[in-house]
């Protein structure tokens, strides 16, 4: 069996599996005690950059939980520090900019950059991928880029922000600026997932995380296009993934170009699957706050995303979000358990 034979990638071509195939975003990181030992006295984007670590903490969870995919190890922000803009990723914060992108000027010095920098400088990524793609023979890779928004998000602002409100303010007071930033991400994060693609990964995810924060005339405006352009030159199957996005769950599908669409744990999937219509498979959405519950709640909650998720043409298991750091990782590993119909308390 090959990846291109794999339960996720038939599952995303819209075939009813007996069932779903699981694996959770941020599957690698600080929940495992392995990755927190690896990544002693290194830092992320330095951590992501390092074929050799970034391959194996890829392949700590797949190893450890017996997930159906591995995600690539890396960060959004990637591609933009392999075009030379200086990122750093701040420990319990997140993404922070040297210089934040606000005026039109600004939007000028960056989309000066010339996207194919991030292919050329993509090595370490090949690298990591098929160091990756090597040792995990059958089970596929999930290769993933961040949406223009949610890039945009950051870069704006120069680091996280609750509103999103620079971003949002750019795209109504000067288009142009906002329509040439998000066009150059798209084109980056295009770069980024063309890297992954051609060094072997199976499928592709794009996470639009903070979408959620825009009104639908916005997204459909300013947002959707540039998306569907970072997706668009993908060659494997593709899902798109945002957080709070239930009145942009139509549009997430992007003309159709999205084989699966990521759903958080506020919409119940029979919904979301109504809303998506027949040719689409869903993804989701276990709430990350119940990993935290005694077993018997999450094991039932677990049981009713499955029984939903049955109203979609193709269901992945996965949470509504990431994996919280604090997560307990044997939980994890019970719910893949669960799935795969080995948990032993459920006989
Ligand atoms: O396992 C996986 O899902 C693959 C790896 C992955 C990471 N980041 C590793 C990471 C993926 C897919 C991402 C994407 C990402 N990065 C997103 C979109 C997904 C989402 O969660 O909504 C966003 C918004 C970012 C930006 C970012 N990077 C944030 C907000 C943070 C957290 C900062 C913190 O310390 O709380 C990061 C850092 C980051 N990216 C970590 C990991 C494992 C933690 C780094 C550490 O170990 O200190």
């Amino acid at each position: 069996m090959t990846a291109d034979a794999s339960a996720l990638v038939r599952a995303l071509r819209g075939e009813r599996l007996d069932r779903p195939p699981v694996w959770f975003m941020r599957q690698a990181g600080r929940s495992l005690p392995e990755y927190r030992e690896l990544r002693v006295g290194t830092r992320m984007l330095d951590a992501c950059l390092d074929p050799a670590l970034a391959a194996e903490i890829t392949l700590q969870p797949v190893r450890r939980h017996g997930v159906d995919a591995a995600v690539f190890f890396s960060d959004i922000v990637i591609p933009l520090r392999l075009a030379g803009v200086e990122v750093e990723i701040e420990p319990g914060r997140g993404p922070v900019f040297a210089a934040p992108v606000r005026t039109a000027a600004d939007v000028a010095r960056i989309t000066a950059i010339d996207p194919d920098a991030v292919a050329a400088a993509a090595d370490p990524i090949r690298d990591a991928v098929r160091l990756v793609v090597g040792e995990l023979g059958a089970t596929p890779l999930i290769g993933f880029a961040g949406a223009p928004f949610t890039l945009a998000a950051y870069l704006v602002e120069g680091g996280p922000s609750k509103e999103h409100l620079r971003a949002r303010a750019m795209m109504h007071a000067d288009p142009a600026a906002w329509h040439a930033l998000a066009g150059w991400l798209a084109a980056v994060s295009r770069a980024f997932l063309g890297a992954q693609v051609a060094a072997g990964a199976a499928v592709v995810q794009l996470f639009d995380s903070w979408a959620g924060s825009l009104s639908l005339a916005d997204y459909r405006e300013f947002v959707a296009p540039h998306s569907r352009a970072a997706l668009e030159g993908a060659t494997v199957p593709r899902i798109h993934f945002g957080v709070g996005t239930a009145h942009l769950l139509a549009d997430m599908r992007l003309d159709g170009i999205a084989d699966g669409v990521g759903v958080d744990w506020r919409t119940p999937l029979d919904e979301a699957a109504a809303v998506l219509g027949p040719e689409v498979t869903v993804q989701g959405n276990v709430d990350p706050a119940l990993l935290q519950a005694p077993w018997p709640v999450l094991e039932r909650h677990v049981r009713d995303v499955i029984a939903r998720g049955r109203a979609a043409r193709a269901h992945i298991l996965n949470l509504g979000h990431g994996v919280p750091p604090e997560t307990d990782p044997t939980v994890l590993t019970r719910i893949v358990d669960l799935v795969h119909g080995r948990d032993a308390a459920a006989a």
